[in-house]
């Protein structure tokens, strides 16, 4: 069977890029073409319906990383802290619900987040970057991020997207900080999303 490009493109993206060279930036014109392909999709009624922040400097991805930790459950119930290796980049992408949103607005910004990221994502795959996803935001830590560089207005933010070229050293699974893998997220097992036609 011929695959199509959008699958192919679909399957470089699953794969969570949990490291990257920070030696080589992002060109200005890659990153247009993936706002672009992010902000081309639908959102309901042609809402502003979420906010995109893109984080270009080191210093700041490096911020990031601190903001995108949770803690994991170990053998013996030790929990141990670990972070999102992959908005550690020289391009993230942060997307946030706009200010007042409501209950039902909150649900449906979260929707046209989840159909502009991966548009983002196939853009950047089609370019030969890796991607990362990440949900995991700590409120309090990234508030704080924020404010200390003037964006304390942006409201909500909900998802992370690194984009970059692998660091060659690492596995796509390390963790890498100041090139040194402290931690690793094993692949999760293979998804099977139940399809029905009826
Ligand atoms: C919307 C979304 C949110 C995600 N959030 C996280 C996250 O918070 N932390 C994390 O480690 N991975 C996160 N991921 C990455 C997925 O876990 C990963 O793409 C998937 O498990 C396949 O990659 P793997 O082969 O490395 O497991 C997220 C993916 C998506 C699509």
């Amino acid at each position: 069977m011929c695959m199509n490009t959008v699958t192919e493109l679909a399957k470089k993206v699953n794969p969570c890029q949990r490291n990257f060279d920070l030696t080589q930036s992002i060109p200005q014109e890659h990153i247009d073409y993936i706002l672009q392909a992010a902000t081309s999709m639908p959102t309901k009624d042609n809402s502003n319906s979420y906010e995109i922040i893109v984080f270009t400097k080191e210093e700041h991805t490096r911020k990031l990383l601190d903001t995108a930790f949770h803690y994991v459950d170990m053998q013996g119930n030790k929990r141990a802290l670990y972070c999102n290796g992959q908005v550690y980049s020289r391009c993230t992408i942060l997307f946030s619900r706009p200010k007042n949103n409501d209950k039902k607005s909150s649900d449906e910004s979260d929707m046209m987040i989840g159909i502009a990221s991966a548009s983002a994502a196939l853009a950047a795959a089609e370019l030969g970057y890796a991607t990362g996803f990440c949900k995991c935001i700590h409120n309090k830590t990234i508030n704080k991020f924020k404010k200390s560089i003037g964006l304390e207005y942006v409201s909500n933010p909900r998802l992370m997207l690194g984009i970059g070229i692998p660091n060659k050293n690492f596995d796509r699974h390390d963790i890498v900080i100041d090139n040194k893998s402290v931690n690793r997220k094993e692949a999760r097992p293979e998804k099977n999303i139940s399809i029905t036609f009826a």
